[in-house]
């Protein structure tokens, strides 16, 4: 697997507008720990705001009062060649005095300068010493626009990773690369898990309309299961395994990843045979190494990608073998368009600082604890998935920069299904329940799959969900509704306050022209952005993931306790029972 292949030349379309101000200091990281947000003026004027106004709004009676709503509070990004991206935030509860408080507040957070520090490669991620450059893997531009890490251009060894992708992935899905045995491949079989398996896994089911002619399986869960039930789907000689672990000591994927290979050496025999039929993606060469895969197999990144922001580098290779390269990079042009919409429209235009602004304003003021993401587009099924990781593994933290307890909420819980399938199940709760959750409503004005009159149904669903919600239902158009139907006014008395929808719900309206490889990666790019502005604003690390280690640890203290034959009395009396009871049941 030679890595030569200079066919891959950066597309340079427009000028790069990424421009160092002087602003951002690397060394420094320029994310310097801010005052308590809570301290902010801005802060204390958006409590009056929210106070005197905001909480007082209803959305439907400022759709009333201004005509030129719409116009007002939504944005057109105009793609180069797979159509507009229109964000639509006029279904909120806000208006112009509040919105321009958030993008103060913005400013006051250093916002501008952190954004640059970020692109530029400072250690954004000050807790683990590293940079965050999950943008230099989707850099179009790279001879312009050179990105240095501890004082080198890291854009040559990115495009030599992308080139090796290219010519990989083009061998095996042409059926020139083969098998052990000498057959093509027709699966391909990803080992990976939380970043290593999210990302790949959700853009290879939202591009299936792109598909090559390989069959892709995803492993991620250490339950045996998961396995197993791929294992029966494929054959030895014919499957590609893809080891994806940024570390290569993930528990889960290593102990999938020994199954899978004690299972293909029962066919293959012979330890030569792996290289023909396991590759690895990872920074640690060394343990890939002595899993047994060849150095030429490994398709390797940096430690300045986080492992939720990792489809861009080589954990890619699954997307690339699943819709070819050429829409691997289509993926990547998106989420680069977008970077330069981050980059360079003013805040008031910007859509990830927009959805950002929207997020705290509804979390830190309002209470509200979720951010639904509703992706009507069977496609996008694993959209709400990703961003769980995405999101709550950037922001779910309650130490600030400098160390101190945060006396606000930080990251929402993220949560959501496609339309209409949650319209028929958590819908509900968002209409009348006693929550207020805001939601992203995402959608593609033209399908992939033009049946019927599905989609014409599913759009119409979508336009009324949003409405409804903002909308909702007076108690006298309730009153009208029964009154129709002849029902007694003592009946009609009874069920009128089931029958009010008090509405106001608040939510964003995305819609795409086509979900393509391009507006896809743009989509994914903007919540990326959205997630850092927030950690920007609540002045947190959205990079690392502290959190979930004692999980880890304490399961290796665990995990040997279960095999022995000892009484175990060294947890909690929870723990300890309930270790008993799996190990009496265990021996049965
Ligand atoms: O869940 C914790 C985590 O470290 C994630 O951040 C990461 O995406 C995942 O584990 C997998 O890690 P690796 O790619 O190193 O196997």
């Amino acid at each position: 697997m030679a890595n030569n292949d200079p066919a891959i030349k950066p597309k340079a379309k427009k000028p790069c507008l990424i421009t160092c101000t002087g602003r951002c200091n690397p060394h420094r990281a320029g994310m310097e720990p801010r005052a308590c947000l809570t301290g902010e003026p801005t802060w204390k004027k958006l409590l009056e705001y929210h106070q005197k106004k905001g909480s007082k709004f209803h959305i439907r009676d400022l759709f009333e009062k201004d005509a030129c709503r719409f116009s007002k509070y939504s944005l057109k990004l105009i793609t180069p060649n797979d159509g507009d991206i229109l964000i639509d935030y006029s279904k909120n509860r806000i208006d112009e005095e509040g919105l321009k408080l958030l993008f103060q507040l913005c400013k006051d957070r250093n916002f501008i300068s952190a954004r640059e520090c970020l692109f530029k490669g400072a250690k954004v991620n000050f807790t683990e010493g590293r940079q965050v450059l999950h943008t230099a893997l989707r850099n179009r531009e790279p001879e312009k626009n050179p990105i240095m890490v501890d004082g080198k251009d890291v854009m040559p060894e990115v495009y030599s990773v992308l080139n090796h992708m290219k010519e990989f992935s083009d061998q095996v899905i042409s059926g020139e690369w083969k098998g052990y045995s000498g057959k093509e491949i027709t699966d391909v079989v990803n080992i990976g898990i939380g970043g290593s398996d999210l990302g790949p896994l959700m853009v290879t089911e939202a591009l299936k309309p792109y598909a090559s002619r390989l069959k892709c399986h995803f492993v991620s869960n250490i339950d045996g299961t998961h396995i197993a039930e791929v294992l029966k789907k494929v054959q030895p000689e014919t499957t590609l395994f893809i080891i994806a672990s940024k570390t290569f000591t993930t528990q889960e994927t290593i102990t999938n990843a020994t199954t899978a290979k004690d299972w293909f050496m029962k066919s293959a025999g012979n330890q030569e045979a792996i290289a023909k039929n396991f590759v690895a993606l990872s920074t640690n060469k060394q343990k890939v190494t002595e899993f047994g895969i060849d150095e030429a197999n490994m398709f390797g990144f940096w430690d300045w990608v986080g492992g939720r922001y990792s489809l861009w580098s080589a954990i890619g290779l699954s997307i690339c073998l699943a819709v070819g390269f050429n829409n691997f990079e289509k993926l990547l042009e998106g989420a680069y368009f977008m970077d330069q919409h981050f980059l360079n429209e003013p805040l008031e235009k910007n859509a990830p600082v927009i959805l950002a602004c929207l997020g705290i304003w509804y979390l830190n003021f309002f209470g509200a604890e979720t951010h639904a993401l509703l992706p009507y587009d069977q496609y996008l099924h694993r959209f709400a998935a990703y961003f769980q990781q995405g999101d709550m593994e950037s922001n779910g933290k309650h130490i600030t920069k400098a160390g101190n307890p945060v006396n606000y909420h930080t990251g929402p819980i993220v949560w959501g299904e496609p339309g209409t399938n949650g319209q028929h199940a958590f819908y509900q709760l968002i209409h009348q329940g006693t929550r207020l959750v805001p939601a992203d409503f995402l959608m593609p004005v033209q399908t992939h799959n033009p049946l019927g009159n599905h989609h014409q149904l599913l759009l119409a669903n979508y336009l009324a969900q949003t409405e409804a919600l903002m909308k909702g239902k007076t108690e006298e158009e309730a009153k009208k509704e029964l009154e129709a139907t002849k029902m007694r006014p003592d009946e009609l008395k009874r069920l009128l306050p089931h029958k009010t929808f008090e509405g106001n719900r608040p939510t964003n309206s995305i819609l795409v022209k086509k979900i393509t490889p391009f507006t896809l990666g743009a989509l994914i790019a903007m919540y990326e952005h959205k997630i850092f502005v927030q950690g920007i604003i609540w002045d947190i690390n959205s990079y690392d993931q502290y959190g979930v280690e004692l999980g880890k640890q304490l399961a290796k203290v665990i995990e040997p306790e279960l095999a022995n034959e000892d009484e175990i009395t060294s947890h909690d009396s929870s723990t300890n029972a309930l270790i008993s009871y799996i190990k009496e049941n265990l021996a049965k």
